[in-house]
């Protein structure tokens, strides 16, 4: 499902550059779940920013779904991210003038779907939130927008979930109710998940764990079964 190869990305700041990702391989099969670990600045994010094609790669090859995501244009690019991938960031990332339902749809539309609203709704009562259609994100808890921006990237049904500390702002039982939502719904879609967390109980939940330092991968081995 994903394929990296020799993975740099370098950029020129002030002081000269910055070798934010230096030289990372990994592959991913499609169905698995994978934690992404390693302190704070080894690169994970940008990593993620670079798989979903939002960031440009310096040097190397991203491969996820047999689709060559290195040397698309801007409008392959949105395109290929509308298609294949879901988002989710530690900032819930809504868009505030617009309803629950409106957030979740708009995806669906952009992607043409005739059923967006339908799927829409269908998608929020999966994460408990039929009750709350109506309401804009800045009227919901931020359990309830994580679970808002849940929906948002699980109702096209992509084939690969990309996760950025989803859970980073909530307290730890709202957190761990959206992350019971995030591996129910993987489950049953059969989503590719690449979760990035800094909690080693979620990193443990996945079958596989990445750890990154200094912009490369230092560990990848499969999670010990507690
Ligand atoms: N635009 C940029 N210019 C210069 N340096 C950058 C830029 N973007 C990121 N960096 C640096 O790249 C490194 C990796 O950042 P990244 O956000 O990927 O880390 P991270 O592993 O996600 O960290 P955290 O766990 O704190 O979220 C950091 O040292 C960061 O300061
Ligand atoms: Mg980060």
């Amino acid at each position: 499902m994903v394929e990296v190869r020799d993975l740099h990305l370098t950029v020129t700041a002030s002081a000269g550059p910055v070798h934010i990702l230096a030289g990372i391989d990994m592959r991913v099969e499609a169905g698995e779940a994978v934690g992404i670990v390693g302190p704070s600045g080894s690169g994970k994010t940008s990593l993620l920013m670079v798989l979903a094609g939002l960031e440009l790669a310096t040097r190397g090859e991203v491969v996820v779904g047999g689709r060559r995501v290195t040397g698309l244009d801007e409008d392959a690019l949105a395109r290929f991210r509308r298609d294949n991938v879901g988002i989710v960031f530690q900032a819930f990332h809504l868009i505030a003038t617009m309803t629950a339902l409106e957030n979740v749809a708009l995806p669906l539309e952009l992607a043409g779907r005739r059923d967006a609203a339908a799927r829409a709704r269908e998608t929020l009562a999966a994460v408990g939130l039929a009750h709350r259609l109506t309401h804009l994100p800045g009227q919901l808890s931020g359990g309830e927008q994580q679970r808002v921006a849940l929906a948002r990237a699980f109702a096209p049904r992509p084939r690969l979930l990309l996760a950025d500390e989803p859970t980073g702002n909530l307290d730890i039982t709202t957190g761990r109710a959206v992350m019971d939502l995030l591996f129910d719904m993987r489950a049953e879609h059969g989503t590719t998940l690449l979760l990035i967390t800094h909690d080693p109980a979620l990193a443990g939940r996945c079958g596989r764990q990445i750890r990154l330092a200094d912009g490369r991968v230092v560990a990848d081995a499969p999670s010990l079964v507690p």
